[in-house]
């Protein structure tokens, strides 16, 4: 039976929002990602073909390709309260008592719900379809901020059923996003976020939807506005909205009376570290809607309800000595090393004081007392001096502690690094247990204790050496035996043979290149030995003109690549793993889809927005960005003031030249007028 093409999309995309609810609501996946991406690349497909089909509930669409220019205020009907405090038995219960004075000596029905530590939303669906997203803001004024939120795949963008409903919760990310997301700022030489939810606020503020996307934050709503329409309680209400597909928590817990609750509350001191999110309190709410409006509110905070918050988690300790890090990236990093200590429930002797202005702030040496904390209860931190006992202060080294060498400070001055590259040793280890970790050529029982026991044996100089252990010599090292080497040699083998060149170019550990520009790079190039090949046959300037073509890859990740392959210690590095035969290769990339696909554009001169803006959007539509206009190039994109050297080209090569207005329409799928061959734009 043939269905009329664009009900076939409407029922795709409405099956993909069924699959994102599947995750994120029930927690139950029914298809496995990849499966899930062909199911989207289908979406694409039919979009590009008939961009007059998508409805902005679409999966494409949780992504907006346009910067927003700022925040919209929004004004609430309803003001958003916030909750008064407590902090221990003594407060639970004198809210307890005025609860149950206010109902006449009823002991209610409360729930009791997990207080994320996350970012505070309002979200709006008309007629089942997300129509607004706003920030807590004052409570009254919020911000609308739907662009950001839609990139959050735990929000639906379209309801079960098209019905009116407002809901609140919060926005989060998770701890272990955090953990990795803060270990990218580190390696950048960034500061880092000090709890997730500094990091979620900070992230659902961003202006580019595309930078919000990168940071993957999830949601848990856990209010009702005006829930009596749907249920005579609050616990009911969520219920009703979870079954629109509504991520609602399923931690909360219905109890009646003063010995319920405190048990329940009791029990949370331990439950709390294994939720995925972070969890600074509870919150306590009576659960009927009558009760509710019975007991009111005062202009601040409601009666009917309570955050219960959590003993902060601070502990003090006295300093050992500093340790100086040298990072797989060179960067110089001083750990405090303190006398264990209890916090939160494990042992904390190491503290990464992230750079040395820090240590300057903290004016921190040997033998003082600090106070830590766990951020965002993960990661602890040290948060000052308490006792001054140390004689001398901690000052950056000169010299890298591993190799020798001199330090240098990175542009912005905040990192401290080695610049010897492949030939620290400490750096050299730090590349083979990245190489080795998870993510990149997941090998199997290679972790970091293993590695610094090869290295130190003699066995293992580099990530290419690898490849050429034996049996044998690995049974002889301590605390390895038989069978673990032959399960270590297997492992390599497997890795060998499961790896593709983009995983193997992201497991390098070139700057800035992970595993998702690593995709496109190896897809250009195809394999190892040919990337190679390509470094040879260029000068430094013709291979980042290659490479800026590729889709993602600007100007800095371009001279890092270069800089890389040119590198003489990690040159013989890679031509060693290509000796050895680890150059997997793969197929060179298929044409991009989009109205713009296959055509290659040179943008220049000043226009609307800022260039990578622009070329972000000419890649998204598919087409490529070059630096310099040649006869291979098929449009040139001119702002005002557009150099005559780039005009002059385009007329030699007979490239049309296009406006910001061409371009616009050429984006808008509109092939019309296609520009005039080298005449200067329309002013
Ligand atoms: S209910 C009037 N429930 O904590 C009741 N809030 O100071 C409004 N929060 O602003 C809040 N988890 O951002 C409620 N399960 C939960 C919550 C929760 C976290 C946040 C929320 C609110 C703040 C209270």
């Amino acid at each position: 039976m043939s269905r009329d093409p664009r009900e076939a999309y409407l029922a795709l995309c409405q099956e993909l929002a069924e699959h994102d609810r599947r995750y994120y609501v029930d927690a139950a996946p029914t298809i496995a990602d990849v499966e899930y991406d062909r199911l989207l690349a289908e979406v694409r497909a039919v979009e590009a073909a008939h961009p007059e089909w998508i409805v902005p509930w679409s999966p494409t669409r949780r992504v907006g390709h346009q910067p927003l220019e700022g925040f919209v205020k929004v004004v609430r009907p309803v003001p958003m309260l916030s909750l008064d405090n407590t902090y221990g038995e003594d407060d639970l219960r004198a809210f307890h008592e005025r609860v149950v004075k206010g109902l006449d000596g009823d002991e209610p029905d409360y729930s009791i719900e997990p207080k994320i530590d996350g970012f505070g939303i309002e979200l709006t669906y008309a007629a089942g379809e997300l129509s607004l997203a706003a920030t807590r803001g004052d409570g009254t004024i919020g911000e609308d901020v739907t662009a950001n939120v839609r990139t959050i795949r735990a929000i639906p963008q379209r309801l079960r059923e098209p019905v009116d409903v407002v809901v609140r919760g919060e926005i989060y990310m998770a701890k272990d996003v955090f953990v990795r997301l803060n270990a990218q700022r580190a390696a950048a030489g960034e500061e880092p976020f000090k709890n997730p939810r500094n990091l979620a606020a900070g992230s659902i503020k961003l202006l580019d939807p595309r930078e919000v996307a990168r940071r993957p934050m999830s949601a848990i709503l856990y209010e009702v506005v005006d829930g009596e329409r749907l249920a005579s309680g609050h616990l009911a209400s969520l219920a009703v909205i979870r079954r629109l597909g509504i991520p609602t928590s399923a931690e909360n817990q219905r109890v009646r009376g003063w010995e319920a609750l405190t048990e329940v509350v009791a029990a949370w001191a331990t439950r709390r570290d294994a939720l995925p999110y972070e969890v600074d309190g509870l919150v306590i709410k009576v659960d009927s809607f009558e009760q509710r409006a019975a007991l009111g509110a005062t202009s601040k905070f409601p009666r009917w309800a309570i955050a219960y918050k959590f003993p902060a988690r601070q502990v003090t300790t006295r300093v050992r000595t500093l340790e100086v890090n040298v990072g797989r990236t060179g960067a110089v990093t001083p750990v405090a090393i303190l006398e264990p200590v209890e916090v939160s429930g494990t042992t904390v002797q190491r503290v990464s004081l992230h750079n040395w202005d820090q240590v300057a702030r903290l004016g921190i040496g040997d033998g003082d007392r600090v106070l830590i904390e766990k951020a965002g209860e993960i990661i602890p931190q040290v948060l000052g001096v308490t006792e001054r006992a140390a004689t001398a202060r901690w000052t950056a080294p000169a010299a890298c502690p591993s190799c020798g060498a001199a330090l240098e400070r990175s542009e912005d001055r905040v990192v401290l690094a080695c610049a010897n590259r492949l030939g620290c040793p400490a750096q050299r280890l730090a590349a083979i247990e990245f190489f080795a970790g998870r993510g990149q050529m997941n090998i199997d029982g290679l972790g970091e204790k293993l590695v610094a026991q090869l290295v130190d044996a003699g066995l293992v100089t580099d990530v290419a050496d690898l490849f050429d252990l034996t049996v044998e010599p690995l049974a002889r090292l301590d605390r390895m035996g038989e069978q673990s080497a032959k399960n270590l040699v297997a492992a390599l083998a497997a890795a060998r043979g499961q790896a593709t060149f983009g995983r193997l170019l992201a497991a390098l550990g070139i700057a800035h290149v992970g595993g998702v520009l690593a995709r496109p790079i190896a897809a250009r190039y195809g394999s190892l030995s040919r990337l190679l090949a390509a470094a040879d046959a260029t000068t430094s300037e013709e291979l980042v003109a290659q490479l800026v073509e590729i889709e993602g890859v600007g100007e800095v990740i371009a001279v890092a690549v270069d800089r890389f392959l040119r590198d003489p210690h990690a040159r013989a590095v890679m031509d060693k793993l290509v000796a050895r035969g680890v150059d997997p290769a793969e197929p060179v990339a298929a044409p991009a889809t989009g109205p713009l696909a296959g055509k290659t554009f040179v943008v220049t001169g000043t226009l609307s927005a800022p260039r990578p803006r622009i070329q972000a959007r000419i890649e998204a539509a598919g087409g490529k960005v070059a630096g310099a206009v040649t006869k291979k190039t098929d449009f040139l994109v001119a702002g005002a003031d557009t150099g005559k050297t780039k005009l002059d080209a385009a007329s030699k090569h007979g490239v049309p030249v296009l406006d910001e207005a061409g371009l616009e329409r050429l984006l808008a799928g509109d092939p019309g007028d296609a520009g005039d061959p080298g005449a200067p734009p329309a002013a």
